[in-house]
Parts: structure tokens; C-alpha cells; sequence
């Protein structure tokens, strides 16, 4: 079945639901920095996170409309934004994650005048390679201050016919 995913803006009150996902092993271990987010340091980051104009992080929300993980974006420069993703473990394997980085990103070129997004992924983490492939992303060349176990993804803004 179709994955049945639905996206809303994340609010205030999300801040522990990101932490706990931020923190789950599999995910830290997914990320560029793998350390524990203290709360402290979460709840700075997350309050200025909300009012940045730099920054969009969506919930996705499951079947029965219940928060099963984030897509956040980074606005790098003009042009650009960075991406990342994370599902809760039970959530995944069911199309959910390529499901909402293909809304999300839709939703961020709507929302932004960017002209790409950008996914740095482990290259150890062939499931999300393959969830960002399959949502129209493709593999770049290595930019020169990347990490060598890091494969640079990006997705270009659709030209208007
Ligand atoms: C990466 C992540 C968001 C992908 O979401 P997901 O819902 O699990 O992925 P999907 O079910 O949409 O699968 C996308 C593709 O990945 C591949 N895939 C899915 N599960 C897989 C698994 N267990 N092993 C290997 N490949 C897998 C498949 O090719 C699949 O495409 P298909 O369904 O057409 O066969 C999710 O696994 C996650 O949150 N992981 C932990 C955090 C993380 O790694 N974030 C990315 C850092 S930017």
C-alpha cells in the first residue's frame, strides 16, 4: 500500500519528540555528529531553530496522524539548503521516509526561492541513499571539504515549463 504520510510544520511542543528521535542510537549513528544532544542544548537549538527564518522543520505524520519523525531543512545560502530525515524505528521500511522527503522537498521549493537541496549521507547508510535516489536526488561528485565516508546528494528546483 501507498504510503498515507502527511506533513505539518513542527511547533513548540515537538522539541522532546525531535530530541528523542535526534538521540535514538541508529540515528546518531546515521548523523555527522554522533554525540548525545544534552536537553540544555537541544532546547536552545531547537527554540532558535523555530523562529529562524533559515530553518523549516516538518513532523511527518503516520497513518493515524501521529508523529513518526522529522524532515528538517537548513538554508545554507541564497540558493541552497541542506537536508536530513529521521523516522522512528517501527516506522521505517514502508516507504514513509522517501514519501516525505519527496512532500517536504516539494513543500521547500514552494516555500523558499532555492535553487537546490543538499543531503550529505554516510555512505554506510544505503537506506537512506536509496530513499534519497528515489525521490529524484542524485549523487554529486565529492565537494573537496567533505569527509571521505560522506556522499553528497542534491536535488535541483524543476524548471517551469
Ligand atoms: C533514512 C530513512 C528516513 C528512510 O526511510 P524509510 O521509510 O526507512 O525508507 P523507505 O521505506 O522509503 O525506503 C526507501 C528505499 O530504501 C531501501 N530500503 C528500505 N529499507 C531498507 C533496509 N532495511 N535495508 C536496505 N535498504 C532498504 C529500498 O530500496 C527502498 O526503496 P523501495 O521501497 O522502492 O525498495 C529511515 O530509514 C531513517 O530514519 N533512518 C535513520 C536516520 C537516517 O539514517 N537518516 C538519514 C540521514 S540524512
Amino acid at each position: 500500500m501507498a504510503s498515507q504520510i502527511q506533513l505539518r510544520a513542527a511547533r513548540e511542543r515537538d522539541m522532546e519528540l525531535l530530541r528523542d528521535l535526534r538521540n535514538e542510537p541508529s540515528v546518531r549513528k546515521a548523523s555527522l555528529q554522533t554525540a548525545v544532544i544534552p536537553q540544555a542544548e537541544h532546547q536552545r537549538w531547537y527554540q532558535k531553530a523555530l523562529a529562524s527564518p533559515k530553518t523549516a522543520i516538518y513532523i511527518v505524520l503516520g497513518s493515524n496522524k501521529s508523529p513518526i519523525g522529522f524532515v528538517r531543512f537548513q538554508r545554507e545560502s541564497r540558493w541552497i539548503s541542506d537536508v536530513s530525515i529521521a523516522l522512528s524505528k517501527n516506522s521505517r521500511g514502508h516507504g514513509h521516509g522517501s514519501a516525505a522527503l519527496k512532500r517536504a522537498t516539494s513543500k521547500i521549493f514552494r516555500r523558499w526561492p532555492i535553487k537546490k537541496v543538499v543531503a550529505r549521507i554516510k555512505n554506510s547508510n544505503s537506506t537512506s541513499v536509496a530513499a534519497f535516489l528515489k525521490t529524484g536526488f542524485h549523487l554529486v561528485p565529492r565537494p573537496k571539504e567533505t569527509k571521505k565516508n560522506v556522499l553528497t546528494l542534491e536535488k535541483l528546483r524543476e524548471k517551469r515549463r
